[in-house]
């Protein structure tokens, strides 16, 4: 199966329920944090970007979708019992593998290595987008943190996702790999709509200079009007630091420059409203319909 084949697919699940809203004012939002390189600082800002939504704007789930060699439980120091393996297995129910992190936040745990799933074919993702989408727990925000790359591991995962947010720095194959991205994501995904966030950047200059950069880039392919600026985050060794103690930002260096361009981000994010269904494969699918039910009832 290609990916061409993948986009038009409604799933069938369980009654949808209305748990995944907290709070009236509030919709499900997806997040997926992701990026064409890697060491682009995903898992760090997934991980920091979950902390700051759950400290203000409402319930967090953080899945760790490179499901086949887990990030987020290292990067914390978890040591989850079960993981999404067990839960393709049919051993556990996903809400069974949710383990609490930081600040409230739950965790879906990818596996500790199964080369397995790095290398699940499309059907086989879409069951587990499916198994995930039947997490209960009331819920806000999910942020994904996502594998590198252009690949169907990648494209699938930011596919299901409401909001695509791409990490660009200035590492020479960082905005090359994000236009390719991106051009797989709205050509063949049909994306409308992707969030750009300058990571490592020197000042907040440095940070627009990359993103004009990446639009001139986008131009050829017609991409740059899907292109919305998300601001960006400093080069901090704070940040580097804390998660060296398996910590968030906030747990020992809340006032550096790092920690505020997260909760600016976590900030703006919480006001940006959620684009119409593009038709395609989506986490929480059915959530997200019922809540659009209620808000525009
Ligand atoms: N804003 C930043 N300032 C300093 N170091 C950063 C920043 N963002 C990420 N890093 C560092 O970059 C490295 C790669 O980050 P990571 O989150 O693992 O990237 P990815 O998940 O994209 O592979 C890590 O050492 C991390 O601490
Ligand atoms: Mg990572």
């Amino acid at each position: 199966m290609d990916n061409t084949e993948t986009c038009n697919i409604t799933l069938v699940g369980k009654t949808p329920s209305i748990n995944h809203i907290v709070r009236n004012d509030l919709s499900l939002k997806v997040i997926a944090v992701t990026s064409g390189n890697g060491g682009s600082g995903k898992t760090s800002i997934a991980i920091n970007l979950a902390t700051a939504l759950s400290h203000t704007y409402g319930k967090v789930l953080l899945i760790d979708a490179n499901f086949g060699l887990s990030n987020i439980d290292v990067a914390l120091g978890l040591h989850p019992k079960s993981n999404i393996r067990h839960v393709l297995s049919g051993k556990n129910s996903i809400d069974e593998i949710a383990i609490q992190g930081p600040a409230d936040v739950q965790i879906l745990p990818a596996a500790p290595y199964d080369p397995n799933l790095s290398s699940l074919n499309n059907k086989e993702y879409l069951e587990l987008i499916h198994l995930i989408s039947q997490y209960s727990t009331p819920t806000n925000y999910v942020v994904i943190d996502t594998p590198s790359g252009i690949g169907n591991d990648v494209t699938l995962i930011n596919q299901s996702a409401s909001h695509i947010l791409v990490l660009i720095n200035d590492n020479p194959s960082s905005l090359k790999r994000a236009v390719a991205l991106i051009h797989i994501l709205k050509r063949i995904h049909k994306k409308k709509m992707f969030l750009i966030l300058s990571n490592k950047v020197r000042s907040k200059e440095h940070g627009e200079f990359l993103f004009n950069r990446l639009r001139e880039k986008c131009i050829r392919y017609g991409l740059d009007e899907h292109l919305k600026y998300c601001g960006c985050i400093h080069r901090d060794e704070n940040l580097e630091n804390s998660l060296r103690s398996q910590k968030t930002i906030f747990e020992n260096y809340s006032r550096c420059n790092s920690a505020n361009d997260i909760t600016k981000l976590a900030h703006s994010l919480s006001y940006i409203s959620n684009p119409d269904s593009d038709g395609g494969i989506e986490l929480f699918h059915e959530h997200r319909l019922q809540l659009d039910k209620v808000y525009k009832a």
